[in-house]
């Protein structure tokens, strides 16, 4: 069902009416963690003390493993990505956003399709919708790619987030196979999985909102992938995770990845790493960007619990293709943990 952009909605109307389909009081009441001094926050994880001890473990691996039992998010820091290319997908993704409706549209999604430019699916009519527009696109493998999805306005789009894509990619693969060695398992497992893995992008914009506290960015969802790659692009902060059972506010760290256990993960691992709850919401008064990358293994990939950890347990989550896995999430209406619930085995 076609949504409109809440870009130009707030531009017709300067921003100060908030249509009701956007207006949810009800989760805007919802405890939000205050962000005192003692607040604990997300853990950071260095990558490149990560990759110095990739062959023998150490210190920094088990703060890792402890990241991905204990939290399921943490930021990374001193990663392998060039400062040029951050700034410049940085630098594109702004001014997109900030392109002639008319111009933007050329990229636009395809009816029923999520990739190009619009919003997230909405499944029913009387749905309440995210305060945000987004342009989705796939990346990895390169032949997956849709081109005409990709902008060409501005004209370095495309190079950067070629360039972008593939460092990404390349992060993601490390960071498993520290977290594959730190659960025992054999290098490979996580590998083989994904020779060919699938990367798809989902690129933010969530413009002002008069009435921020009664409205939501991104509605509280897992992420159904296996490892999330979060770029926070401009200064406003807006990501919040469950923990504890009220939300906690992340404070990017500059230059930092913020980096998610997604659903797939939860499922491989057997529930040892655990997929978090998230959302996001916006500033009253100035836009937000984000850029998030989602890694997923390879298409034909099965998904379900690795049996080198089920030896001596019982699976429990169901084994499904990956087509099958997304085609259920897809279908089930984003909210919480719902979609993994349906996973999972008695
Ligand atoms: C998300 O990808 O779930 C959140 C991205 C954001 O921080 O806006
Ligand atoms: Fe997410």
């Amino acid at each position: 069902l076609p949504v409109p952009s809440v870009q130009a909605l707030v531009a017709a109307t300067g921003g100060d009416d908030v249509p009701p389909r956007y207006l949810r009081p009800d989760a805007a009441a919802e405890a939000v963690t205050g962000d005192g001094d003692g607040e604990a926050q997300i853990p950071i994880i260095d990558h490149r003390r990560l990759l110095l001890e990739l062959d023998h473990g150490g210190e920094e691996s088990a703060r890792l493993h402890r990241a991905c039992q204990d939290w399921g998010f943490f930021q990374l820091v001193n990663h392998s990505v060039p400062d040029d290319v951050v700034e410049s997908m940085k630098a594109n993704i702004q001014q997109f956003f900030q392109l002639p409706a008319e111009t933007k549209k050329r990229f636009a999604q395809e009816e029923g399709q999520l990739e190009g430019y619009g919003q997230l699916f909405v499944v029913s009519d009387d749905q309440k919708l995210d305060w945000a527009d987004m342009l989705f696109l796939y990346a990895q493998p390169p032949e997956r790619r849709k081109t005409r999805f990709w902008p060409d306005q501005p004209a370095t789009f495309r190079s950067t987030l070629d360039r972008y894509s593939g460092a990404l990619k390349d992060v993601s693969d490390s960071l498993l196979a520290t977290m594959a060695k730190n659960l025992g398992l054999k290098r490979e497992t996580i590998a083989e999985k994904c020779t060919r893995g699938m990367q798809s992008f989902r690129m933010n914009y969530y413009p002002p909102c008069a009435q921020a506290e009664k409205v939501i960015g991104l509605s509280p969802h897992s992420d159904a992938n296996l490892l999330t790659l979060v770029l926070q692009v401009n200064h406003v902060q807006g990501l919040q995770i469950k923990r504890n059972g009220s939300w906690l506010p992340v404070k990017p760290v500059p230059g930092a990845f913020i980096v998610n256990i997604g659903d797939m993960l939860e499922v491989f691992t057997n529930g040892r790493y655990r997929s978090i709850e998230h959302r996001a919401v916006v500033d009253p008064k100035e836009e937000r960007l984000s850029v998030a990358a989602f890694h997923f293994p390879d298409m034909d990939a099965m998904i379900g619990p690795l049996e080198e950890l089920t030896a001596h347990e019982d699976d429990a989550y169901k084994t499904l293709d990956l087509e099958s896995f997304m085609k259920i999430f897809f279908a089930t209406k984003l909210e919480g943990k719902s979609f993994l619930d349906r996973m999972k085995l008695n």
